[in-house]
């Protein structure tokens, strides 16, 4: 418990601060100097670093598992946010908490017992999410929406990074602010998929907390640091004089 609450207690402060969460997803990183890319992030102001989990199954690519999220845990303090595209996550929570993970998101689609995985993700001590792949309603995720910490809205169809925004899934970030205001639920909301210091206000507008990023901050021609500058930018200026 200690865990989920120090870590929340993290985004919170940030989301505090500056109005948002960035979260940079490694994806998009040159593998051969990770700790390099992670540090560079860090240093940038990235607030968590997200983690892109894919099976070759729930979508077409492969990507990594528990073995580079410890690896990952070894390189930053900041909290490391796992983002489960794989069928039958039920079966690796526990590798990815004793990896370092501090929260971990799982889909909807992939799900055969929503309520069961993210009590056991809140037993492992970390911070739960939910995932909706574009197409997908929140409101598929309504019998936990009051138990979670993070909501996260895809704006791409889940599989790869570099691919363009899309604009329908903002339909749900707004659904969910409404629930928010309503009181209804405390989840962060989360978009993944497109954004850039183009897309990222937009998304804002609808309502969205936390921004993950891949090829816009790893892929940014003038370097990780001002990839997400730009992006940080786009969402408008720091208060408490950060
Ligand atoms: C896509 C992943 C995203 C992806 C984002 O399936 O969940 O996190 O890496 O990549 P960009 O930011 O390049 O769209
Ligand atoms: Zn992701």
């Amino acid at each position: 418990m200690l865990c989920l609450s120090t870590e929340s207690a993290k985004g919170m402060i940030a989301l505090m601060a500056k109005g948002f969460i960035l979260a940079p997803s490694i994806l998009s990183a040159d593998f051969l100097h990770l700790e390099d890319a992670i540090q560079a992030a860090e240093k940038g102001g990235a607030d968590w670093i997200h983690i892109d989990v894919m099976d070759g199954h729930f979508v077409p690519n492969i990507t990594m598992g528990p073995v580079v999220v410890e690896a990952v845990r070894r390189a930053t303090d900041l909290p490391l946010d796992v983002h489960m595209m794989i069928e039958n996550p039920e079966r690796y929570l526990g590798d990815f908490a004793n990896a370092g993970a501090d929260s971990l998101t799982v889909h909807v689609e992939a799900s055969k017992d929503l309520k069961g995985l993210v009590g056991a993700i809140r037993d492992l001590g970390l911070r739960a999410g939910v995932a909706i792949s574009p197409g997908t309603l929140a409101e598929r995720a309504s019998e936990v929406l009051d138990s979670i910490e993070l909501m996260l809205v895809m704006t791409v169809v889940p599989g790869f990074s570099g691919q363009s925004f899309m604009t329908e899934p903002l339909e749900q970030v707004k659904w969910l602010r409404e629930l928010k205001l309503r009181g209804q639920t405390k989840a962060l909301i989360q978009v993944d998929g497109g954004i850039d210091s183009q897309t990222a206000p937009q998304a804002k507008q609808a309502g969205a907390e936390v921004f993950v990023a891949a090829s816009a901050i790893f892929k940014y021609e003038e370097g990780i640091a001002r990839g997400i500058a730009a992006i940080r930018n786009s969402l408008g200026p720091y208060e408490l004089g950060q």
